[in-house]
């Protein structure tokens, strides 16, 4: 299929991706779960950039570690904060100019280097106005709900509304999600987002990440296009 960028009229201002396949990827290879991640990371990077650089999506949200994501085994988890480690460091900042990160989740569950690695370059990069990346990162969003409610509490409010709420969310300010992708033919959230994806369009490829390509986002981009939104009204 031939990228053509002008066919892209419509582009989602929020696009979430629940990355997931990578271990079955490995599997069908004779590798390691790991060797999966190795593989997906390298598909983040290339696919962000896409994102960012070529659609100019403002605001991408990646579902890289969930809560429940500490229930498999030490290796495979050792591994993945390897891979965080390397990546939310200081090379970040070059390898994606004009990004604001924000990470998604408890940050201060995640060990701590990485958790002071991320909490720097969440300041460094503050100034990013052009785009923002949301690494949900031991995220849950139940817990993100939670510690929204509590928060709130905290501050003595005795009323909420849907704006108090979202104000609270770790994505307080951002629009909501327009599009959400998952790989590997799973269809479900696994509790990502269940707040911010209340309209949100689903797509769910069967490829798995590993081997998700850029003509693969731009087909589902080309699908996001496609679809009829119509936010309970009647269409005009
Ligand atoms: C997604 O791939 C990456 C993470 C959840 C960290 P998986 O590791 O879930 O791969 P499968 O679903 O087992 O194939
Ligand atoms: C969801 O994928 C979490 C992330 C993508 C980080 P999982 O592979 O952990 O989800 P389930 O277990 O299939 O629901
Ligand atoms: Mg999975």
């Amino acid at each position: 299929m031939e990228k053509n960028i002008q066919e892209l009229k419509k582009i989602p201002n929020h696009l979430g991706i629940i990355i997931d396949g990578n271990g079955r990827w490995a599997k069908k290879r004779g590798l390691t779960r790991s060797m999966g991640h190795k593989a997906g990371f390298g598909t983040l990077e290339k696919i962000l950039k896409e994102c960012f650089y070529t659609y100019n999506i403002p605001v991408v949200s990646i579902y890289a570690f969930s809560t429940e994501n500490w229930n498999r085994p030490k290796d495979e988890v050792d591994y993945l904060m390897e891979t965080f480690r390397k990546y939310l460091n200081q090379e970040f900042k070059n390898d994606y100019p004009e990004v604001k990160l924000n990470v998604l989740g408890d940050i201060d569950g995640l060990p701590e280097d990485i958790a002071i690695n991320c909490k720097k370059l969440i300041e460094e990069t503050k100034n990013g106005t052009k785009y923002t990346l949301n690494m949900a990162v031991n995220y849950s969003s139940q817990d993100e709900l939670v510690h929204a409610y509590n928060q709130m509490i905290e501050e003595g409010v005795t009323k909420v509304d849907r704006e108090t709420i979202a104000n609270h969310l770790y994505t307080k300010g951002q629009p909501p999600l327009d599009f959400v992708i998952r790989t590997s033919g799973e269809q479900r959230l696994s509790n990502f987002m269940l707040w911010q994806a209340a309209y949100a369009e689903f797509y769910f490829p069967k490829v798995y990440w590993p081997a998700f390509t850029k003509n693969h986002l731009h087909k589902a981009l080309l699908e996001y296009q496609s679809r009829d939104r119509r936010f309970g009204a009647i269409k005009g």
